[in-house]
């Protein structure tokens, strides 16, 4: 078999590398400075275990970046997986997706291949039928069903274990367009998992595309939720949200995830995917008030973890400010979104002085960024003499600085632990250590 990929970004990269384990794969992106470098078998993003597969593709000569569809000509299988980012009014803005459509379209008119093209880019539900399968059938002069195959396929996987999510998913999930395309995608897969294949889900191309926003948006709703508790929590003395979280989660029918409180969701996915799934929703004459309001929350956050720190230190005007996190979560290096963003210009606002360190994204957070605040190159050079330290993404290195090692650096020590990463009976014992949702000793609702 082969496989073609469209997009090369978090999604496509991730997709390919690990069809790239069974299937010779060409993957295919507009981005020539890009395909050149994952040919010289340079990853561009960090992402655990992308580097070993593409390693081993590439010297198995199973994989090939391009930046034209010439090589994706005789491909039995295609994945869609270009971006689906917001429009400036919140809807999500197709252009990536009519592009990919055209190309792929060109691919199958000259008629090399009948493909089965997988649609794993995110989109509002009634773009597969709507959108995709008329414009591939323009430009292909074929007909969904005869000439090619389709099939919405919504991903899954989450950024920092993108590998193992490809590899091992929790369902596979198909909205065939046509009857020919259901047993193609069935075949493809099961020979893909094998003895480990996961369920599949098989329903309407909508179906499977509210699957997605479903699924994301019922995720990024628990994770307001359990802030707008934790924000109950701090006006109880003591009161701490990860008991009450972990109390709800002992619930099965609410399960221990994504109930972790913090300074908000971030990434590529979550607050785009929340806003276009609100538009639609709208869009179709209901009501989507209760998705208004989680991305409402999640806006209110970063400021709100300001004003922790102000509360616990007077006032942040003229203090030297050290943010311990710039990706919107650990394990990655994307700051899309990421809450560090409006937290530091909220910083920068009430007059503090920033400083800032990740492990991973200082390149990215340095275009986001430019002068504003200054880049430390490590965690210790970001605490040392400033007054008050917010942890904003849980990367391991952190937690494994101790309270003396704060006392010992900070000129002041206060330490806001945005992410919960310490445990506060042994932190707020040594040092002035206040958190998102951490009751603290003579507060009172
Ligand atoms: C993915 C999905 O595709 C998106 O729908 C989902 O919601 C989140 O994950 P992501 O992998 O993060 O998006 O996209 P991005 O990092 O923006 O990469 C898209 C790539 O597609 C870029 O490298 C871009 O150059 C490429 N592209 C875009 C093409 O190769 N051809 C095009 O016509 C358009
Ligand atoms: C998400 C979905 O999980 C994935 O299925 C989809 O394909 C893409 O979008 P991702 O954006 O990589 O994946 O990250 P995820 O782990 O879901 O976290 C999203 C955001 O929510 C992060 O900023 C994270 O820090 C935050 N979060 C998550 C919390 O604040 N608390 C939690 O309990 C869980």
């Amino acid at each position: 078999m082969k496989v073609g990929v469209v997009g090369v970004g978090y999604v496509g990269l991730s997709t390919a590398v690990c069809m790239a384990t069974k299937h010779r794969t060409v993957a295919v992106d507009l981005n020539e400075a890009r395909v050149a470098s994952l040919n010289a078998g340079k990853v561009p993003i960090h992402e655990k275990g992308l580097q070993s597969l593409l390693d081993k593709g590439l010297a198995a000569k199973r994989i090939l970046f391009s930046p034209s569809t010439e090589g994706i000509e005789d491909a039995d299988v295609v994945f869609i997986a270009v971006g689906t980012p917001s429009s400036s009014d919140g809807s999500i803005d197709l252009s990536q997706v009519r592009g990919a459509c055209a190309a792929i379209g060109g691919v199958i008119k000259r008629g090399k291949a009948d493909p089965l093209v997988l649609m794993k880019s995110t989109a509002v539900p009634g773009t597969a039928r709507g959108v995709v399968k008329p414009l591939l059938e323009q430009t292909s002069g074929r007909q969904c069903g005869t000439g090619f195959g389709l099939c919405s396929n919504p991903e899954f996987l989450r950024e920092g274990t993108a590998i193992k999510d490809t590899l091992d998913p929790d369902r596979i999930v198909l909205g065939p367009l046509d009857g020919l395309s259901l047993r193609l995608a069935g075949k493809f897969f099961k020979g893909f998992y094998g003895k480990r294949s996961p369920p599949f889900l098989v329903t309407t191309p909508e179906g499977a595309e509210l699957v997605k926003y479903g699924s994301n948006a019922l995720l990024a709703t628990k994770v307001s939720f359990i802030n707008l508790i934790a924000g109950l929590c701090e006006r109880f003395p003591r009161t701490d949200v990860d008991d009450v979280a972990r109390g709800m989660g002992m619930d099965h029918r609410i399960g221990p995830h994504f109930l972790q409180a913090g300074p908000g969701f971030g990434g590529s996915c979550f607050p785009k995917d929340v806003r276009a799934f609100a538009r639609s929703i709208r869009d179709a004459g209901l009501d989507p008030s209760v998705l208004e309001r989680v991305l409402a929350l999640n806006e209110a956050q970063p400021h709100h973890v300001v004003q922790v720190a102000e509360k616990a230190s007077n006032s942040l005007r003229g203090k030297e400010v050290a943010v311990l996190g710039l990706a919107f979560k650990a394990d990655t290096d994307d700051i899309r979104e990421s809450r560090s963003i409006p937290l530091i210009q909220r910083l920068l606002e009430v007059g503090g002085n920033v400083r800032v360190y990740d492990p991973v994204a200082m390149p990215a957070a340095k275009a986001a960024l430019a002068s504003r605040v200054v880049y430390c190159s490590s965690a210790r050079e970001c605490i040392k003499g400033a007054d008050v330290a917010i942890v904003m993404t849980a990367w391991r290195q952190f937690k494994s600085l101790k309270p003396g090692d704060y006392l010992e650096l900070m000129r002041s020590p206060v330490l806001v632990d945005a992410r919960r990463i310490y445990d506060p009976r042994t932190y707020a014992k040594k040092l002035k250590y206040v958190a998102v949702g951490l009751g603290m000793e003579g507060t009172s609702a």
